[in-house]
This record gives C-alpha cells, structure tokens and sequence, in this order.
C-alpha cells in the first residue's frame, strides 16, 4: 500500500491509473478502522481495479462542543489493516493540506434537502462540512465509485442527492451496516460505551426492529410507535435524540401510504452518542 500526505503526491500517482482506463474506487473514513470500514474496503475491490482510502479527522464536521479532539485516533493499527485488506493507496493529509486557507474562509458545499432534520437537527453544521470534505476528497481523488456505509443512512442519502444535484461524476454504493455479535452497528464511538452500559445498548436496534415489526404488522400509526420506542429507550436508561419513521429518500417524516420506510434512531449513552436504522418495503 501506497501512503500520500499531499493532494499533488495522490494525485499523480492516481493520473497513471487513469490513463491506463483502470477503474478506481474510493473509501472516505475518519479512521480508527473497524470491520465495518474494511468491509466498504473489500466491496471497492470487488468492483474496481484500484482501491483508494482517506483517513482525516474532519474538524469541519465536529460541532464546538463536540468530540473532534477525542475522537479516536489509530493511525499506524489502520495502515496495517488497510494493507491487509488490499487497500492500494492511502491519503492521510493534515488540516493544513486539507484547509490550506483555514477553517472559516473555506468555500462550502450546502445540501439544503435533509441537513437540519434528525442528526442535522442536534449537529447543526455538520452535514454542510460532510458535503464539503466529501466534495473535496472527491476532486483530489476523482473516484469512478465511492463507497459509503448504509450505517450512515442520512450521511449517504445527502451525498446522492449531492452527487445528483451537482452532476458529480462518481457512482455513488452502499454498503451493508457491520454489527457486534448482539447487533450493535459497529461504530468508532462505540470505544466511549461504558461497560455498565454496554449490555443494554442494543435496545436501539431493538426499538428500531419493534416499529418495523408493528409496520408490518398493519398499524400504520408511526408518531405513536415512534413515542413507544423512546419510551422502551428510557426503560434501558438512555436519553433519545430522535426516533423517526420516514420515507426512505426524502427522510420526511412517513406517510401512511408510503412504500419505501426507513425507521432512524439515535440515542446517548454517558460518553458518546449511537445512531442506527432500518429500512423496510411494503408491498
Ligand atoms: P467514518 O465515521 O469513519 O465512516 C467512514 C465510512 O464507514 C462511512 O461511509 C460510514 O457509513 C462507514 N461505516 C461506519 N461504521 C460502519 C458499520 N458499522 N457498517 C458499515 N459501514 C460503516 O462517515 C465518516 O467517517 C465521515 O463523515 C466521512 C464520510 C469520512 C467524511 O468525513
């Protein structure tokens, strides 16, 4: 595996495979590098020629208040299991290469459609510094796919709809969300868990796949199975963001006809705050 720390290095090294007609794929990650982010690895090299993965603590994504400086940082562990992985190219740039023009100035990339519901709601700003170091990663690395995790499932949504609104020409895939052996998405905050709290964490996904069990079994009632969730939430000892069932692409709140429903979840632990989610299609 190849490491680049500069945009000028990454990118001709990448221009060869270009020329070649190779075709490349790109994973971005903040690091501290867990199954789930190998298996987004894995399914860019059974696509691709080429495989790409960033690694860079986006501050422009943390709230003032949030965890950019204790975020998880595993540098050397991630570059041994990307290259186990088949990783061929690393980028790993440092906030100077990455915001050459400092923080405030930087030019932003703004989705206007589906950023300040759900996670946006409580992390104002955050998508807006998503869609801006994704849009640059994109440039830098100019990936034929990209591949993104369905653990994120508002993160993914808004970079479609980017993607889309932006003629960005990168494909865009999904990978499946990567679990512990309880069900519990695997997540870099999961490390912030205390053991006290450990065992009842699931009750997130747990709540998820009630409303999705009460959906599919007729009621159609879904802001007071949404409330039921928060209530068995608070059973398990854990304070709610939000539980929503909404359609699937525009994350708007469901209608009783809709088809295509994804039921979003996130809740605070002590430390660290946990999303998870589920889609589900009536017929
Ligand atoms: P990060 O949280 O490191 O996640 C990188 C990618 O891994 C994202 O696409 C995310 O959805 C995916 N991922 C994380 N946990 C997963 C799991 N348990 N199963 C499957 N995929 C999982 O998301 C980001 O970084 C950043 O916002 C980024 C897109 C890199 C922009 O800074």
């Amino acid at each position: 595996m190849r490491i680049f720390h500069t945009v000028s290095g990454l990118r001709d090294a990448l221009k060869v495979h270009r020329r070649e007609g190779l075709r490349i794929g790109f994973v971005p990650t903040m690091g501290n590098l867990h199954q789930g982010h190998l298996a987004l690895i894995e399914q860019a090299r059974g696509s691709c020629d080429i495989v790409v993965c960033s690694i860079f603590v986006n501050a422009l994504q943390f709230g003032l208040n949030e965890d950019w400086d204790k975020y998880p940082r595993t540098y050397q562990d991630d570059c041994d299991k990307l290259a186990a992985f088949g990783c061929d190219y690393l980028f790993h740039p440092d906030d100077t290469e990455m915001y050459p023009n400092g923080l405030d100035t930087q030019s932003r990339v703004i989705c206007p459609t589906m950023t300040d519901v759900l996670c946006g709601a409580s992390r104002p700003g955050h998508f807006e510094g998503v869609t801006t170091v994704v849009t640059k990663l994109f440039n830098i690395v100019q990936p034929d796919e990209a591949v993104f995790g369905i653990k994120d499932y508002q993160q993914l949504a808004v970079i479609r709809r980017m993607a889309e609104d932006l003629c960005m020409p990168v494909e865009i895939t999904a990978a499946p969300i990567y679990r512990e052996a309880d069900g519990l998405a695997m997540s870099s905050r999961n490390g912030f868990i205390t053991e006290q709290e450990r065992p009842n964490v699931v009750v997130l996904k747990q709540s998820l796949e009630w409303i999705a069990e009460q959906i599919h079994a007729g009621e159609r009632n879904f802001r007071e199975l949404e409330k039921l969730a928060v209530e068995r939430i608070a059973d398990a000892g854990f304070k709610t963001d939000y539980i929503t069932v909404s359609h699937s692409k525009t994350l708007d709140p469901a209608a009783e006809d809709d088809l295509e429903i994804t039921i979003l979840g996130a809740m605070f632990t002590e430390a660290a705050r946990l999303i998870d989610n589920l889609s589900i299609r009536l017929d």
